[in-house]
């Protein structure tokens, strides 16, 4: 069993909604899963999470949704190393913004590995040209390590 700390950037709600349903995974395979829409340091911090899931849309132009700026700006300013933590990001983007597709969660992932947690999976790009569901890609793709954490 696994503490779990789900960090939600989010628009629209479809981040939203494909974190809540990974929840729903997570928890029936017995971790304790905790998910923020309007996220703070200390929640990742905190000694006992174990895993770290950033779910996270991009807006404007490769630029992350506001109600996870903060959150990114002051995880860069406190700068808290993450040793021993692992993590993983999904990205939900549209390809057809060009070179700015998923640039929020590759925001996200990139401050993640200087922080020094360990990624377990390298970043899922969720494609709003491909998916209608995000959750369609995503929930496979959880499942796929989900039991071994
Ligand atoms: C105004 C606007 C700007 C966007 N900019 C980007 C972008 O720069 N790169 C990208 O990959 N997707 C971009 N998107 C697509 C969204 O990230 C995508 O539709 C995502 O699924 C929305 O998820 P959400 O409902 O959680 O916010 C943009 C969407 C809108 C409406």
């Amino acid at each position: 069993m696994a503490k779990i700390a789900i960090v939600v950037g989010t628009v629209y709600g479809a981040a939203q909604f494909v974190a809540e349903q990974a929840a729903e995974v997570l928890e029936g395979l017995s971790h304790q899963v905790n998910v923020y829409d309007d996220p703070e340091v200390s929640k990742i911090t905190a000694p006992d999470v174990d895993f770290i899931l950033v779910i996270s849309s991009t807006t404007g132009a490769g630029d992350l949704p506001p109600n996870i700026t903060e959150f990114y700006v002051n995880l860069k300013d406190q700068f808290p190393l993450l040793t021993g933590k692992q993590f993983a990001v999904i990205a939900l983007g549209d390809s057809s913004y060009g070179e700015t597709y998923c640039g929020g969660g590759a925001q996200l992932d990139a401050l993640f590995e200087e922080l020094q947690a360990t990624r377990l999976k390298g970043m899922l790009k969720i494609d709003a040209c491909e998916y209608m569901q995000p959750e369609d890609a995503a929930l496979p793709w959880i499942k796929s390590w989900a039991e071994n954490l």
